[in-house]
């Protein structure tokens, strides 16, 4: 959800960074120094000091969710070039956890400017190039070139909301030990803050303390990083254990036996919840899969039960109902995390199969355009859209046996819905933009800005969490849908639910983005460049169906016509088999209009029953026609009886015996029901 804050809300970083790292680099390299002369039993003790006061609360957590810190560590290793992530959370218990990748690990150079410049991230600096957190070419990319997702250089601090204590174990290929950084941080006070020395240097805030060591390796090849957190804060566990939830819950079946009310609170997928000491459980997990299930499948299976869950669930799409904060946190991580797809990329999705694809107009009043093509050519092809692979050979995430994928399915056919819809596809929109942003002076514009982005229509959306835009930023995304498009101001309530989009940011929008990267600064040129290129893609999209949904209603009318007037003429040849001979063909009824050229004569001579009528009486047949009046509405019998009359008083019932008038005359009202008949 894209929360509004004030615009200068993260400046106070980046305006006072280089002053700060000029100092500081030293103290990094002095640290790299003493930590190469490191012996084997010998350890450094050192402070964790920054000398701004937003990075001292940064480290003390501003982060709102246990699941925020996993998402930062997650970043990190993709930032590090690991293929594999391993987190264990110790579910249900939630005492310690432990996240272990296989990326490019630490070197003293690196380690050491983690610790020395918090809140001054070496990625996207030339200082990165130098001690390989970047690219030796390319700052903004990883060595292994994926686009980095860190910058700010405080993400590993959100471990704070989890715990003091944490350690970090570390080692780059061809190092000869790992590197163990134990680390804890402190919690802050107001007056802790407020401290400022009287001697006019700048203020420090020791916000922990580290003791480094090393352990020889058993490889020089082993890399990679094991961060662990130790003793989880209790008020984060009882959180993750939803403990107060729990013990309402169990507190009421022990006063009374009102187990609908316990239905009603308790969430339907859960991890179960265990005595303090996590030995007894005190309820049983409701897991969404079977213990024999693959990594994948359980996922699978978790996303089908969030699916179905929340079609049932009509008036809140709250995961947070359906789902207790465990569940929710993978689901919100297989959300944030640069990973595959449950199924294929979006934008891979093909054209000509069952789902129409249009291409996003970029102008003002533009118009969605349709895509053509083969089978094998996908929306991205046509469009040239970007959908590289990934550069360091894949990204996965295990968390607890569970394999993260992005948790989007989009379906070939339309879903049944109350209200039908006249669009009887799904439908694809696909768009991209390179501002011109990137022309103008940088601090104004923010620079350059790039993106690629897909909308999905259906007429419902599953799961609804999926429910609006999601905006990922170099493959990655701290927020959630926003299901109000980023601020939509028209009531199209109706068709913005049967919507899902993601924009994939390729440059541009970090500086957007708030540093807890869970809200955006709103009042940022990117955020306002972005917001109205989706608002002009909505009126596209809607434009579309409105016409689409007229168009529908015509030919649906056109159908019925035609349709009734074939079933008349069904009627006509069984009265016809039944009465009259039926080696001979039944005549056509043509009706013209009276003039000099006596078209009806000439009819008859060719063999049809031609008839003319007079222009005047024609003139108003059609007028009647066209505006709907009809003697129709007082019902076949009195349109029947009203025919027959005009017979009688030409003579024609004369000639017929009683029962064939009868039978006529059912005939008659037969041939004027076969409409109601259908
Ligand atoms: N898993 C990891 N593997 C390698 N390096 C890491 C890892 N986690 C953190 N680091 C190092 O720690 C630094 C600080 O991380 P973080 O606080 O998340 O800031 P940022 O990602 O913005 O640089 C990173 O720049 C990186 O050098
Ligand atoms: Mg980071």
């Amino acid at each position: 959800m894209v929360k509004r804050t004030q615009p200068h809300s993260q400046s106070a970083s980046q305006s006072e960074a280089p002053a700060v790292q000029e100092v500081e680099l030293d103290e990094a390299d002095i640290l790299a120094d003493r930590m190469r002369g490191l012996g084997a039993q010998e350890d450094i003790r050192e402070q964790l000091v920054v000398d701004n006061r937003v990075f001292a609360r940064i480290t003390d957590g501003i982060y709102r969710r246990p699941s925020s810190a996993l998402r930062e560590l997650i970043f990190n290793a993709y930032d590090a070039d690991a293929t594999e992530v391993i987190i264990n959370t110790d579910a249900p218990r939630f005492t310690r956890m432990e996240v272990v990748d296989n990326g490019n690990g630490m070197n003293e150079r690196s380690l050491s400017n983690l610790l020395k410049h918090i809140g001054g991230s070496s990625k996207r600096t030339n200082r990165g190039r130098e001690i390989g957190t970047a690219s030796g070419d390319d700052a903004d990319l990883s060595p292994g070139r994926r686009r980095l997702i860190g910058k700010i250089g405080i993400g590993l601090f959100a471990v704070a909301h989890l715990t003091t204590h944490f350690q970090i174990i570390t080692k780059a290929r061809g190092e000869k030990d790992w590197l163990v950084a134990d680390i804890w941080l402190k919690t802050f006070t107001e007056d802790l803050l407020r401290e400022a020395p009287t001697d006019g240097s700048k203020p420090k805030f020791i916000t922990g303390d580290v003791v480094l060591s090393r352990e020889t390796a058993n490889s020089q090849e082993d890399h990679g990083t094991t961060v662990t957190l130790f003793e989880i804060r209790s008020a984060t566990r009882d959180v993750l254990r939803r403990r107060e939830l729990w013990e309402s819950i169990l507190d009421r079946q022990a006063i009374d036996e009102d187990t609908s009310e316990k239905k009603r609170q308790a969430p339907d997928v859960h991890i179960g919840f265990t005595d303090n000491d996590g030995v007894i459980y005190r309820v049983m997990p409701n897991l969404p899969w079977a213990s024999e299930d693959s990594p994948e499948t359980r996922f699978r299976r978790f996303y089908a039960s969030v699916a179905t869950g929340s079609k049932a669930n009509t008036k809140n799409p709250d995961i947070d109902e359906f789902l207790d904060e465990y569940f929710a946190m993978i689901w919100r991580l297989s959300l944030a995390a640069p990973l595959p797809y449950l199924d294929r990329h979006p934008l891979k999705t093909p054209l000509n199969g069952g789902i129409e694809v249009y291409e996003i107009e970029n102008k003002s009043k533009g118009r969605a355009t349709p895509l053509e093509g083969s089978t094998d050519t996908t929306a991205a092809d046509k469009v040239g859209l970007s959908l590289e692979e990934d550069p360091a050979g894949g990204f996965g995430v295990l968390i607890d046996g569970v394999k993260l994928f992005r948790p989007v399915e989009l379906p070939q056919e339309i879903a049944k819905s109350q209200r039908p819809s006249r669009q009887s596809a799904p439908l694809l929109f696909v768009g991209k933009v390179e501002s011109s942003l990137g022309r103008y002076d940088a601090s104004r514009s923010g620079g350059p800005l790039e993106f690629e982005a897909y909308f999905y229509w259906n007429t419902v959306i599953v799961p609804k969490q999926n429910r609006g835009v999601l905006i990922r930023i170099n493959n990655a995304s701290g927020v959630l849908y926003d299901d109000r498009f980023l601020d939509y101001q028209v009531s199209e309530l109706n068709r913005l639910n049967q919507i899902t989009a993601e924009i994939f940011v390729k440059a541009g929008m970090d500086a957007a983005l708030n540093i807890d990267r869970e809200s955006f600064n709103v009042s940022h040129p990117h955020y306002q460049y972005l917001s109205n290129w989706v608002h002009s893609s909505l009126r596209q999209i809607t434009n579309l169906l409105k016409e689409a949904s007229k168009k529908g209603r015509s030919e649906a009318k056109t159908s019925r016509l035609t349709s009734t007037i074939s079933a008349i003429d069904e009627g006509l040849d069984s009265i016809w088999a039944k009465r009259a001979d039926p080696l001979e063909e039944r005549p056509e009824i043509v009706v013209g209009e009276k003039s000099a050229a006596q078209p009806a004569k000439q009819l008859r001579l060719e063999g049809a029953v031609a008839y003319d009528v007079s222009p005047a009486v024609l003139k108003s047949v059609n007028a009647a026609k066209s505006a709907g009046i009809s003697i129709a509405e007082l019902g076949p019998l009195e349109i029947a009886k009203a025919v027959f009359g005009v017979m009688a008083a030409y003579g024609v019932l004369d000639k017929m015996d009683y029962s064939d008038q009868e039978s006529m005359f059912e005939d008659i009202l037969k041939i004027l029901m076969v409409e109601t008949k259908q």
